[in-house]
């Protein structure tokens, strides 16, 4: 049973909240390894169609790494603490959409872990950055590569060699999070997203997604012809003859996931 996460489930949507409040849900090792864990299992669980991370408490999503992990760690010690699979990459890849759900600071590692999610939809309470620097250190979570692709790389900048917080206003403001709603809303407004998504043939919405991922590495020529290859191969599947049947049949569609 994990110690640090909680996993619980609302009809096709699980998730999963780092649970300690007590640390702002700073992400220790063992934080990383129920997470991974836990997606291990999401992935092939087929009554789950989204999955949502959150952080337990009123005060943080995630406040970064666990800064005490890092005392008197030698290089070595550090590279085996950030060996592969990292978390970050395992859910920027995951075959489901993940959406982080933001209630509170969403610092350093966490904001690294909101950005390898696919939406952000932040609490208007929620504040960001990327602290690091104060450390004496520089993101290690993919934050010098993703914070650019979202927000440009003058914000990025900004963030990254300031270490300043920013609000939830100005967040979506430069294109970190995606939404902002009222502190009280953000699980209700969160689950009507995830539930919309997850209501959807979960075949397509994999495709869609890898789709859309191909865009951060392919240049645009191959990502089309990609895009093209992989429109042509849904004519392939039940969820593709039974959309386009609906429709035409003026009826609601019915999903297999086949
Ligand atoms: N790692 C380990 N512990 C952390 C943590 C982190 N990233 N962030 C917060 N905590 C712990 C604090 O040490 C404190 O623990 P304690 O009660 O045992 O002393 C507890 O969480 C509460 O944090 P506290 O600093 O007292 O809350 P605050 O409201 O005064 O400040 C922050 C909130 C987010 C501004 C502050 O906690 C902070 O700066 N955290 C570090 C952020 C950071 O640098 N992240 C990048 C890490 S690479």
């Amino acid at each position: 049973m994990p110690e640090t996460i909680l996993v619980d489930r609302d009809g096709r949507v699980a998730v999963i909240t780092i649970n300690r409040p007590d640390k702002l849900n700073a992400l220790s090792q063992q934080v990383r390894d129920e997470v991974l864990a836990a997606l291990g299992e999401l992935e092939h669980d087929d009554a789950v169609g989204v999955v949502v991370v959150t952080g337990a408490g009123e005060k943080a999503f995630i406040a970064g790494a666990d800064i005490s992990e890092f005392a008197g760690r030698s290089p070595l010690d550090q590279r085996e603490a950030m060996r592969f699979p990292r978390l970050y990459d395992v859910m920027a890849s995951f075959p489901k959409p993940v959406i982080a759900m933001i209630n509170g600071f969403c610092l350093g590692g966490g904001c690294e872990l909101a950005m390898s999610c696919d939406l952000r939809v932040a609490s208007d309470k929620a504040r960001f950055g990327q602290p690091e620097i104060k450390l004496g250190l520089i993101p290690g979570g993919g934050g010098t590569q993703r914070l650019p692709r979202l927000v440009g790389l003058g914000h990025a900048m900004r963030l990254t060699l300031t270490g300043d917080m920013i609000g939830a206003a100005e967040a979506k403001e430069i294109g970190l999070v995606e939404m902002v709603v009222p502190h009280d809303e953000l699980r209700a407004k969160t689950m009507e997203l995830a539930q919309k998504i997850a209501s959807m043939s979960p075949l397509t919405v994999k495709v869609a997604k890898e789709s859309l991922r191909a865009s951060e590495r392919l240049p645009i020529d191959q990502g089309i012809v990609y895009e093209r290859d992989l429109f042509c191969l849904c004519f392939s599947t039940d969820d593709m003859k039974e959309g386009v049947n609906a429709f035409l049949e003026k009826r609601a569609a019915s999903w297999t996931g086949r």
